[in-house]
């Protein structure tokens, strides 16, 4: 299943907060989209879903498998959000209910979505935790969040995002307000997650680092447009604009620390040259790549997120 954004617009009263971004998530590949505060992120991930605060508006198109989402009644959208398109944000406190234990939170997506009964959910709770190495999910489930640690909450949240095993997951952040040990742990989880379901992802950031070791592609954004889109080994090399320099120069603190996500999954072969490829493995997965796949199938070349977009 693709998703393909294309001349996306949000206004929120006279302002155009997000212009005529487009790029295209082809099935199964991990696309960043990175920028500084302000660049419309966050924006732009929500009007996916069709979650945009109540005075924006969005235009443009934005189509799953086919379908416009733009414009589609919530109550059909209520049925792609979480069962097909998945959502983690960045603050774990704002996404969960602090009156609701964790299990019943985890359960909840699948009950209304899969028709679960109450002691189903339950148990499929207590998997879901478990899948997100969760410690002793069996009594984890019934703990409210704040008993939780910030890792475990984020945890609990991408477990509720994938219950229900979307096709996509949208992360917003999710590591940003956790620290840098916990950061790469959440990292390493989703990126597992990821690729055992041969999941599409959304990864939004503005720390090219932490974008370097999950997305094999980037689109970088500057005042809700698209300055550039490539490969996240060009953006790290050989970057075009001058946001991705900045994001560049303002990463390289972070990029090269040892014992780092990047650097445990390396192959040997100079991974602290190229977080890229060392977070794919070896690099010479080409199959892993979606432009790459797209090109080899000689069907679509327009599916290439590096293609489509471009400094719209
Ligand atoms: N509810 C809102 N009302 C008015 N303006 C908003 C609202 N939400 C966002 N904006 C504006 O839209 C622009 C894009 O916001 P967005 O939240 O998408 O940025 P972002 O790239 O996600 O930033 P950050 O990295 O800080 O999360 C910003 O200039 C912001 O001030
Ligand atoms: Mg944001």
């Amino acid at each position: 299943m693709t998703l393909e954004v294309t001349g996306l617009t949000v206004d929120i009263g006279e302002r155009r907060v997000v212009d005529g971004v487009s790029f295209d998530v082809p099935d199964g590949a991990r696309v960043g989209l990175i920028g500084e505060s302000g660049s419309g992120k966050s924006l732009t991930a929500l009007a996916v879903l069709g979650l945009l605060p109540d005075d924006a508006v969005a235009g443009g198109s934005v189509r799953w498998n086919g379908r416009e989402l733009i414009g589609m009644p919530d109550r059909e959208l209520a049925t792609i959000r979480g069962a097909e398109i998945g959502i983690v944000f960045q603050e774990p406190r704002t996404a969960l209910n602090p009156i609701r234990t964790i299990g019943r939170q985890i359960g909840e997506s699948v009950r209304i979505h899969e028709g679960l009964s109450r002691t189903q959910a339950r148990a499929r709770a207590v998997a879901e935790a478990s899948r997100v190495a969760l410690p002793d999910p069996e009594r984890i489930v019934a703990r409210y969040p704040h008993q939780l640690s910030g890792g475990q909450r984020q945890r609990a949240a991408i477990a509720m995002a994938l219950a229900c095993r979307p096709r996509l997951l949208i992360a917003d952040e999710p590591t940003t307000a956790l620290d840098v040990t916990i950061q790469a742990e959440i990292l390493e989880l989703l990126l597992s997650l990821v690729e055992d379901d041969g999941m599409s992802l959304v990864f939004i950031t503005h720390d090219l680092a932490v974008l370097s070791q999950i997305a094999t592609h980037g689109v970088v954004l500057e005042a809700g447009r698209v300055v550039e889109t490539a490969p996240v080994s060009t953006l790290l090399s050989a970057p075009a604009s001058l946001v991705t320099q900045g994001l560049l120069r303002d990463a390289t603190a972070t990029l090269w620390r040892p014992g780092g996500a990047a650097a445990s999954r390396g192959s040997g072969a100079e991974p602290q040259k190229d977080p890229a490829a060392a977070s794919r493995g070896s690099g010479a997965e080409p199959q892993k790549d979606p432009a790459a796949a797209s090109r080899g199938s000689g069907a679509e070349p327009q599916k290439d997120p590096a293609q489509n977009g471009g400094a719209a």
